[in-house]
């Protein structure tokens, strides 16, 4: 999935990191906040870790529902008696085959539908309503576990074949070659090691709420676009709450999803707060030079929590046809500290 602030290429950035400063991340456990697309848990869960992964966003939690909760391919038996399969293979194929049909997805997000909305082909738009429903009507029978893998799927493929640039703030004018492909459910590769807990809060709730973590790895937004508003159609299908939507691009209300990490005049005492709640043994922040909070006011708190290192790499800038510039100055920071008498 392609994401803004994504870690996936960042991996071996961070392990190097944590190596250097000594820190063991094998068989931990390991808070991962501000968890995204969820690279940075999968390399937690590689290592064998228990990982307990928290964003608001709902589509987010939906993608490492299909990536990363099931150790195996599940098998679906509460279906046997509804459609005649169980296995994985046929339960994608099953909703890869359905007809599709206009429903809200049809009108709200295709060219023929009432807002004309280019986001996806009207074929597209109709087999994401028909599976959705479809997966929507499975509810009752299935763990939540193994409806929001199914739900995480569909989102995924639906984002493959979706006509943007990779975020919904817009969509392109002119179809992109992949949008045009038909949309297809494909399942994914199963990491067999490590477990995950995947929960959809605010960070500073979260972390009132649990114990303490050996590591505390966090990756807050560090400019002020906000998530929801970037990625608003991923969560209208996963959500599926059918709400009336906002504007050319048909925004949902994202008001309680704002993130004050992206908010200039909070973001200060937000982090202060979530840094005071946090009970671990060692903390690991990925940031940005550019971002909105100053590296030396970062350092500064967490100094305060025990002594703090700072590591440094370049990176390219996330691309879409909107974000794109040419500023080969961006340093990804990671800041590492070892908390006292935590
Ligand atoms: C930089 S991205 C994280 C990327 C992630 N590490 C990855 O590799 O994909 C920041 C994430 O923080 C989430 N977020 C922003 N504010 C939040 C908050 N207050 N509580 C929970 N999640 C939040 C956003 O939804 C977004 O997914």
């Amino acid at each position: 999935m392609k994401y803004i602030g994504n870690k996936s290429r960042l991996i071996g950035f961070i392990k190097e990191s944590l190596l250097d400063a000594k820190i063991n991340y094998k068989n931990n456990v390991v808070y991962d906040l501000f968890s995204g697309t969820g690279s940075v848990s999968e390399f937690f869960l590689k290592n064998n870790c228990e990982v307990f992964s928290c964003d608001n966003m709902n589509y987010a939690i939906a993608e490492q529902y299909r990536k990363l909760f099931f150790r195996e391919e599940p098998e679906f038996s509460e279906l046997k008696n509804i459609i005649g399969y169980e296995k994985l293979d046929d339960i994608l194929e099953y909703l890869n085959n359905l007809e599709g049909i206009k429903g809200y997805f049809f009108e709200n997000f295709c060219e023929e539908g009432e807002y004309k909305r280019k986001f996806f082909s009207t074929n597209n738009a109709k087999k994401i309503d028909a599976i959705r429903s479809k997966i929507e009507e499975w509810k009752e029978f299935l763990p939540i576990e193994k409806y929001m893998f199914l739900v995480g799927i569909l989102m995924n493929s639906a984002d493959f074949v979706s006509n943007t640039a990779g975020t919904y703030g817009a969509y392109l004018k002119i179809w992109r070659s992949m949008a045009l492909k038909n949309l297809k459910l494909t399942k994914p590769e199963f990491i067999n090691t490590g477990d995950i807990k995947l929960f959809v809060d605010d960070v500073v709730d979260f972390v009132k709420k649990n114990k303490k973590a050996d590591i505390v790895y966090m990756d807050p937004p560090y400019n002020t676009r906000q998530y929801p508003a970037n990625f608003s159609t991923l969560e209208s299908i996963v959500v599926n709450d059918n709400q009336e939507l906002k504007g050319k691009t048909g925004l949902r209300d994202y008001e309680k999803q704002k993130s004050k990490f992206s908010i200039k005049k909070d973001v200060k005492d937000e982090f202060v707060k979530l840094i005071d709640e946090i009970k671990a043994n060692c903390i690991v922040m990925s940031y940005s030079t550019e971002g909105i909070l100053d590296k030396d006011f970062i350092l500064e708190i967490l100094n305060n929590k025990g002594k703090t290192k700072m590591y440094n790499t370049s990176y390219r800038r996330f691309k879409t046809n909107a974000w794109t510039d040419n500023n080969t100055n961006l340093k990804e920071i990671l800041f590492i500290c070892k908390v006292e008498n935590s």
